[in-house]
């Protein structure tokens, strides 16, 4: 038995994965045109007007809004519908902090809610059992590329007269029972920074079906202005969430390659799932039937501690990188973070909201508990591999799995700083 590369042993991957971000003479040219053009500027170009109906299309979707990046398209969606002081909006406990930050700027309460064991998604009864008087919104998240169950959601959006925001920052192309994301409740919000599934170093957009919401979401994005008007009259709050020339151009060039690249990903992600099910102890994120495609932006499995006694997940995840596999772990749970915990997210609340207690920092959350300090993250640059590539990652966890017991010294030494 070969011993770990963390210990001295040979590494089990050989030949390096595929870089990213990935590109080619389509980049160069576009970037070179947007500068030659000397219209780096949005607002009179072409390029990133572009982008966004051919991004929002490709999705489904009539309209597109470009960003300048996922956490403000979170921001301005917010504030398109109106949500403000005094309202409540679910967002699930497991996510970027963006998806709550994006709530409070707009000075409403975040209202945490665990997620589903299968998924790491939003828990739709648990978002059901949260609705108050006071809720306008509930914030899917689609967890490393995953749907939320979104007929679930629809249904109970629909019923309690509230609306559905699909965060997509991980779902670039990913399908709900054939239907893309980020068109099944009134917006969706992807990022374009630099890990995600297209990039252009830091970007987003939001799409939406609803005229409406493209209108105010358009205005927010563009200081408060209405098409056609004088440049100078700004007529809703707003403020300067434009995406460039550049980013637009590049991101096009990148949305050339999205499909192919999502069919790939699947793909090695389907192979994962035979090839590390079968290993004792670990457990892939289930892929739901209605998942049609999922855009996979990290391969994500549970890591039993039961099984692997000797490895706290944090040893784990160096044991992968040293055996030559990137990987990650994932988001603590929000409730724990300072910003909630010190009580510094009350500032952004005012009236009742800012001093009444919330339920939600005192209560337990098993299933995120679960997916922060036990799950771990293959980052999606290496579903970009071959078959050759998936049997490495899957004979690199085997091997700490075979190892673990002889090695229990040097997985296991160093308390996790973690929890
Ligand atoms: C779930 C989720 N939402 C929102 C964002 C924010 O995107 P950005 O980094 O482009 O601001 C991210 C970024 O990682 C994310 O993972």
């Amino acid at each position: 038995m070969p011993a770990l590369a963390l210990l001295g042993g040979p590494k089990t991957k050989r030949k390096p994965f595929p870089v990213w971000p990935q590109f080619d003479e389509l980049e160069r040219h576009a970037v070179t045109e947007v500068l030659e053009s000397r219209v780096w500027w949005r607002t009179p170009g072409t390029k990133t007007l572009e982008f966004e109906r051919a991004f929002a299309k490709f999705h489904g979707a009539p309209h597109g809004i470009a960003i300048t990046n996922g956490t403000a398209a979170l921001e301005v969606v917010v504030a398109a519908l109106g949500v403000g002081p005094g309202d409540e909006v679910i967002v699930p406990n497991f996510t970027f902090v963006a998806t709550a930050s994006a709530v409070l700027m707009a000075g409403a309460l975040p209202v945490l809610v665990d997620v589903r064991p299968e998924t790491h998604c939003i828990d739709p009864d648990l978002a059901e059992a949260a609705i108050t008087p006071r809720t306008k919104a509930i914030i899917a998240v689609h967890m490393g590329g995953h749907p939320a169950d979104l007929t679930r959601l629809c249904e109970i959006a629909a019923r309690h007269n509230i609306l559905l925001v699909e965060d997509c920052a991980h779902a670039h192309a990913s399908e709900w029972q054939g239907q893309r994301v980020g068109t099944f409740g009134a917006a969706g919000t992807f990022s374009f920074q630099s890990s995600k599934l297209m990039t252009a170093g830091e970007g987003g957009i939001i799409i939406t079906r609803d005229d409406k919401v493209e209108r105010q979401a358009r205005s927010v994005h563009d200081c408060g202005r209405m098409p056609g008007e004088w440049f100078y009259s700004h007529f809703i709050n707003g403020s300067n969430y434009r995406l460039s020339e550049w980013q637009g151009a590049v991101l096009s060039a990148q949305l050339t390659r999205l499909d192919s690249q999502t069919a790939l990903r699947h793909k090695n992600a389907r192979t994962l799932d035979r090839l590390l099910g079968a290993i004792e102890g670990i457990t892939p994120q289930r892929l739901d039937p209605r998942c049609t495609r999922n855009g996979s932006y990290a391969y994500i499995f549970h890591v039993d501690p039961k099984v692997f006694t000797n490895a706290s997940t944090e040893q784990f995840i160096k044991a992968m990188n040293a055996e030559g596999i990137p990987n990650q772990a994932s988001y603590p749970p929000l409730h724990k973070l300072a910003v909630f915990q010190t009580g510094a997210y009350r500032e952004r609340l005012s009236g009742a909201q800012k001093t009444e207690k919330h339920a939600f920092l005192q209560q337990e959350f098993p299933v995120t508990h679960q997916a922060a300090w036990e799950s771990v993250w293959i980052p999606q640059p290496a579903l970009l591999g071959d078959e050759e590539d998936m049997q490495e990652i899957a004979a690199a966890i085997q091997k700490i799995r075979d190892n673990q017991a002889a090695a229990a010294e040097g997985l296991s030494s160093g308390n996790s700083t973690r929890q």
